[in-house]
């Protein structure tokens, strides 16, 4: 990337919640972003939203379980960009009550992990050949912590961090140049928590974002939002095995 090239970054469910205001803020900030999610019309409102701003905007509509039109959207997205510098892998599903127990986790499965892994996989291959790159995976806070409220979704985002460390030996074993950033949210407004009503320390989708976005140029490795969650994160670390096994929650 030359020093007056805007970088170019794609975003994963980017027609709500974080990724949402991820792309407004990046394009505010002139960055070439390319946007990914199922809802073609939200994508296509914030578009016409972000039309003034100095960024560059470009959307495609996908399902990323469906991994070949996955592959091809990427494709398409980076080549209407003019390159890419960065990836956001940060689309993600909670627990859905209206689909039943295993369908619900299943879609989880589905979409936190294969797909995210997908993705991670894509843009590994894409930025080992240009020489350079960006990855930024969304974990959560989840990924210190297990919950029978929800074991697949705790289960998913230690899978996220878990595999964003791992290639990490990989780019040091391979000398890459590529950062892999890891950002574990604790809770932010979105879609996901509207209707969770055990939240606490939740923190806005502009104050959230405004940290992710300053933590994300700084090519940090782990960034915790807000960073009172590092707190919490680093005491459930301390928490023994036969502990968790008689926690009920
Ligand atoms: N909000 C929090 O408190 C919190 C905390 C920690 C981590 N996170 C993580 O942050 C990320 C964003 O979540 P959010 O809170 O912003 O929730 P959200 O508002 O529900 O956004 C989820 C995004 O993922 C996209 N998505 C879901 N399934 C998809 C699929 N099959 N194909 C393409 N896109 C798909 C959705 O788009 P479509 O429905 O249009 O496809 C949407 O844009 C997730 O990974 C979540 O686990 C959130």
């Amino acid at each position: 990337m030359s020093l007056t090239q805007s970088p170019r970054y794609l975003i994963t469910g980017a027609s709500s919640g974080i990724g949402e205001e991820l792309a407004r803020q990046l394009a505010k900030k002139g960055y070439i972003i390319g946007l990914v999610a199922r809802r073609k019309e939200r994508l296509n409102t914030l578009k016409e939203e972000l039309l003034e701003s100095p960024g560059k905007v470009f959307i495609h509509a996908v399902d990323l379980a469906n991994e070949i039109e996955t592959t091809k959207a990427f494709t398409k997205l980076v080549s209407a960009m003019g390159g890419l510098d960065g990836i956001i892998l940060n689309a993600g599903v909670g627990r859905d009550d209206l689909k039943a127990p295993w369908e619900s986790d299943a879609q989880t499965i589905d979409i936190n992990i294969r797909a995210f892994a997908h993705g991670l996989h894509w843009a590994f291959a894409h930025f080992q050949k240009q020489g350079h790159g960006h990855i930024v995976g969304m974990s959560s806070i989840a990924s210190h912590l297990a919950s029978g409220h929800a074991p697949v979704y705790t289960a998913s985002k230690h899978f996220v961090s878990n595999y964003m460390t791992g290639f990490r030996m990989k780019v040091n074993a391979l000398n890459m140049k590529l950062d892999i950033t890891d950002i574990r949210p604790g809770y932010v407004v979105s879609e996901m928590t509207q209707n969770n009503p055990n939240t606490f320390w939740m923190a806005s989708t502009h104050r959230a974002v405004k940290m992710m976005i300053q933590g994300i140029e700084k090519k940090k490795k782990r960034i915790y939002i807000t960073k009172r969650w590092r707190l919490l994160a680093e005491l459930a670390d301390l928490i023994p095995y036969f502990i968790w096994n008689r926690l009920s929650f």
